[in-house]
């Protein structure tokens, strides 16, 4: 029988600065590698800045995108609430001779007041908070920093397509599962499961390394077309475009993996 899951209220510490989540081990997987590349790409056509504009990356993680963006000669600033992560992406932004700016920062704590030309928040960094109320904080933050007419670009799991696919799943007894291999024999385990009550994803990272097993759970809030553009025109964003992916492919509600939305301040 499946074992219950129940994510800790802080589950982000655990997970992304205790170690659980192997962003860096991730990140340098070959498949990844292309991922940042074309993500990248996809991200300076859908903002279309002038080079030298200033970029902030919310949930920068290890820089995968802060610091694409930062050798496309954009001022980024990247912002993460884990120091383990931020410490190696300093260490690469040093080895790549990248000047980006990286913060140590719990995103519903910005501060900055207008002086961003768009903000990013890439790879589901978005809709951990157990109150939906911490979303909207942030939405609003992030409007509040950019400088009018600033782009807030934001690339999510589909919940509609998500929220299917784990219940079905879920009702004909085959639990979704995905492991990946690091090149140190490391190994994640990934198990995630749909709350209704919640109203989004609870996934169990199990991580495997050096013979000692660690465990985190997660959760991240669903979101679907209306409920993600009904959030961000609340936080003061005149207008929202949305896409299925980065390269700015259709959203189709059941089939699409992705949710983008570009909200104009
Ligand atoms: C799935 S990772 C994605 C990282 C990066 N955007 C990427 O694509 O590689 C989510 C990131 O959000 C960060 N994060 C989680 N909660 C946060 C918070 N409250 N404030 C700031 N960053 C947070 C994590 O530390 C982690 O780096």
């Amino acid at each position: 029988m499946a074992r219950k899951s129940v994510y800790t209220k802080e589950w982000w510490n655990a997970a992304f600065q205790g170690g659980v989540y192997p962003l860096t081990q991730l990140a340098a997987l070959k498949d990844q590698v292309g991922l940042t590349r074309r993500e990248v790409q996809g991200i300076k056509k859908l903002l279309n800045l002038p080079k030298g504009s200033k970029i902030l990356d919310l949930g920068c993680g290890v820089g995968r995108h802060s610091l694409g963006l930062a050798r496309h000669s954009y001022d980024v600033t990247g912002v993460d609430i884990s120091n383990t992560f931020l410490r190696y992406a300093r260490a690469r932004a040093r080895k790549m001779k990248l000047q980006v700016n990286f913060i140590r920062k719990d995103m519903r704590l910005l501060s900055f007041k207008g002086q961003f030309d768009a903000a990013i928040n890439i790879f589901t960094s978005f809709g951990y908070f157990p109150q939906k109320s911490d979303d909207l904080r942030v939405a609003r933050k992030v409007c509040k920093c950019l400088k009018p007419g600033g782009k807030f670009l934001l690339e999510i799991f589909n919940g509609t397509k998500i929220q299917k696919l784990l219940v079905n799943a879920n009702s004909n007894r085959e639990p979704v599962r995905r492991w990946y291999e690091f090149a140190d024999r490391s190994l994640l385990l990934e198990h995630p499961s749909y709350s209704k009550r919640l109203g989004g994803t609870v996934t169990r990272w199990i991580y495997i390394t050096k013979g000692k097993r660690k465990e985190v759970t997660s959760f991240t809030r669903a979101y679907s077309k209306s409920s993600l553009v009904h959030l961000l025109k609340n936080a003061g964003f005149r207008q929202v475009t949305v896409y299925g992916d980065l390269e700015c492919s259709r959203y189709y509600p059941h089939k699409s993996n992705r949710l983008v939305a570009v909200a104009t301040k």
